[in-house]
């Protein structure tokens, strides 16, 4: 196996690797935004720069850099550290400072990446450019302005959801992440780029405004929504659900959950069976509780027990069946 120096350590790697690949065998951590191990390399964000020997005396873009045997590969040195704050400041150009109004807000991978790897101020002073909000249906709020076009939700939509619904339109300033025509996006994956998206420009449109990262209780569970049993966590807040997001399982669901998983908790707190009806002369007529419990109560007594029979679903409670 070919072996490379990361940092002085030696590791061995298996052919093929790139060279954030190899760093992160070694350990080391390299901030990235466009990079993704489920996705094809974009290489466009450019905040993975290393120092690579033998190599042209530049900091080079590890995320799309094939390792080669032999290679030094520095993650620490001066100018890494220079370019990855030169790099910050300029993703920072336009991207706003809104972090207290943004849903991102607390787990954002460009907020924390500005605080390990950035400069305390900007050294530009000119208006950040504005872009028009999109529309991507029900599901996904979009901030356009907050968008660093790493493209990401492009190759996700693309690639594993198989619907090229979202693009990048334009070029150099002027540059938009779309849909096109302005529709929804047609998949029941959309709402996997919410996770995906680095920065605050694509949010989940239910749970906007709802809470921050640290109010919530994070709970492993497993979904009963479809066959597949993907492994989730359930994020709520006191004894409200707010939210459910995949967790890693390569086996299962790797790490995207389809649309209905992630949504089916508004179930809980949303059309509720909030009244009970009763049915007189062949017309139903809002009631109270005790009035329909008492309905209950004289029909289940006048019944003979073995005409009596109930139907529980399987997830009911042992509790509540018995009684
Ligand atoms: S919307 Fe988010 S995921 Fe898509 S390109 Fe912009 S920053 Fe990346
Ligand atoms: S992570 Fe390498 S260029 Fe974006």
């Amino acid at each position: 196996m070919p072996k490379a120096k990361v940092n002085g350590v030696e590791v061995e790697f298996e052919p093929g690797m790139t060279v954030l690949q190899v760093a992160e065998l070694a350990g080391e951590e390299i901030p990235r935004f466009c990079y993704h191990e489920r996705l094809s390399i974009a290489g466009n964000c450019r905040m993975c720069l290393v120092e690579v020997k033998p190599g042209p005396p530049k900091p080079q873009a590890s995320c799309a850099l094939p390792a080669a045997d032999n290679q030094e590969i520095f993650t620490n040195t001066p100018m890494v550290k220079k370019a990855r704050e030169g790099v910050m400041e300029f993703l920072l150009i336009n991207h706003p400072l809104d972090c207290p109004i943004c849903d991102q807000g607390g787990e954002c991978d460009l907020q924390d990446q500005a605080m390990g790897y950035g400069r305390d101020d900007s050294r530009y002073a000119d208006n950040k450019r504005a872009v028009e909000e999109k529309s991507m249906g029900p599901l996904i709020k979009t901030v356009m302005t907050r968008c660093i076009q790493c493209t990401r939700c492009v190759r996700f939509i693309t690639e594993v959801a198989g619907v090229p619904d979202i693009g990048l339109i334009s070029r150099g300033e002027d540059v938009e992440i779309t849909t096109y025509l302005g529709k929804a996006v047609a998949s029941e994956l959309s709402a996997n780029v919410i996770d995906l998206c680095p920065v605050g420009a694509l949010t989940s449109k239910p749970y906007a405004f709802n809470a921050r990262p640290w109010e919530l209780k994070k709970t492993e569970s497993v979904d009963v929504m479809d066959a597949l049993g993907s492994a989730i966590r359930v994020d709520s807040r006191g004894p409200a659900v707010l939210r459910v997001l995949p967790r890693l399982n390569e086996e299962i669901n790797e790490e995207w959950i389809s649309d209905k998983t992630r949504y089916a908790v508004d179930g809980l707190s949303r059309q509720r069976l909030d009244r009970p009806y009763l049915r007189e002369n062949g017309k139903l007529r809002p009631a109270t509780w005790a009035e329909a419990l008492a309905l209950v109560a004289d029909k289940l007594k006048a019944a003979p027990a073995d005409r009596i029979g109930v139907i529980a679903g399987d997830q009911q409670d042992a509790e509540s069946m018995k009684a």
